[in-house]
């Protein structure tokens, strides 16, 4: 019996509420904050991992092409860390495929790498339940950790006096949330970020005067939004969400050099969403690492917020609601 094994695993991407921005140990990929996101409906991403004895690397396809250098070098390296894991050496087949655009601010290495954590993890046998999931996804992209739940999600910090920081910092679902809510994402760019989120992170913590504030408000933050998602008041989770959004860009563009991804068209959509909660709507915006901005809302008035975005700015919209959690694909052969 040849001892091959290939799974299929599914992830959607999630938008953060409260935003992580800042780690506190970059190998481990440990955050200096707790941050809460909603998990999407749009944009999945399948990757499938096979196991392959006796071949000497790793293949890395994307969207049926070979991966860049950069992405190889990271799969590879999550790869790594996986067979140092299961005691496994084998080499591995990895193919993506995402619907979502990558690099540009929406969530892809989110999706990404909770698809190849659920699909690797299986591939090689480890058995890990959705908090040592969540802890894997985590390495490849801390984001990622969250977007192995559906629904809303939130990813612990690990204490600053924790014995074991590795094992304290994991995701997990939020039960009792109480808002009906969707996402109209303005999609205005999508060509790759001028600069990685990790880059963009460890730049913005060494110089931003902004970034210990930020930090500071952001774990207030935390705790408000599990409220006001428990209390149902969605106007609290989306007053929340845009202040912790903007302020995070702050200290991005208070950084030296400045890290701009919000651009002038960003900038546009913003004021569109400031003027429509001025006369009298629901609304509330956010953005990551990126310049697209993905609009809260009461689910039952996404369709309509959509056009109104749309015909108001010309960009194109996608209404997303909470999705569903990280899955494997049951027709895959996973036996040894
Ligand atoms: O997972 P990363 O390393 O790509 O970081 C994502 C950071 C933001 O998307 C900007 C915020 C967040 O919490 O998702």
């Amino acid at each position: 019996m040849t001892d091959t094994a290939t799974a299929v695993a599914t992830a959607h991407p999630n938008i953060a509420l409260v935003k992580y921005w800042g780690k506190r140990d970059e190998d481990l990929v440990l955050p200096l904050a707790g941050s809460l996101s909603m998990t999407l409906d749009i944009f999945p991403t399948t990757t499938s991992v096979t196991r392959c004895p006796g071949m000497p690397a790793d293949t890395v396809t994307m969207d049926g092409h070979p991966a860049t250098e950069a992405v190889a070098r990271r799969v590879v390296r999550f790869l790594d860390l996986i067979r140092q894991r299961s005691g496994c050496g084998d080499h591995a087949a990895v193919d993506t495929r995402n619907t979502v655009p990558v690099g540009a601010g929406l969530a892809s290495s989110a999706s990404g790498f909770a698809a190849l954590a659920l699909a690797a993890a299986t591939a090689y046998h480890l058995d890990l339940d959705t908090r040592g999931l969540s802890r894997l996804a985590r390495r490849g992209s801390g984001s990622a950790a969250r977007s192995v739940f559906g629904g809303f999600a939130l990813w612990h910090a690990p204490d600053p006096d924790a014995p074991d920081p590795d094992a304290a910092s994991y995701a997990e679902a939020l039960a009792g949330v109480r808002v009906d809510a969707a996402l109209v994402a303005v999609l205005l760019d999508t060509d790759p970020k001028p600069i990685s989120s990790r880059d963009a992170m460890r730049r913005t913590i060494a110089t931003s005067p902004l970034f210990p504030a930020w930090l500071c408000d952001t774990r207030l933050d935390l705790p408000r939004m599990r409220a006001a998602l428990h209390a149902g008041d969605l106007a609290a989770v989306g007053e929340i969400a845009e202040d912790n959004a903007l302020g995070m860009h702050a200290t991005m563009e208070t950084a030296d050099p400045p890290i701009h991804y919000l651009t002038g068209q960003s900038y546009q959509v913003l004021e569109r969403v400031r003027a429509l909660r001025a006369a009298g709507g629901n609304c509330w915006a956010t953005m990551d690492a990126g310049p697209n901005v993905k609009v809260l809302c009461p689910a039952d008035q996404a369709a309509h917020l959509a056009q109104q975005l749309t015909t108001a700015t010309g960009y194109r919209t996608i209404v997303a609601r909470p999705g569903p959690p990280a899955a494997l694909h049951p027709q895959a052969e996973t036996g040894r």
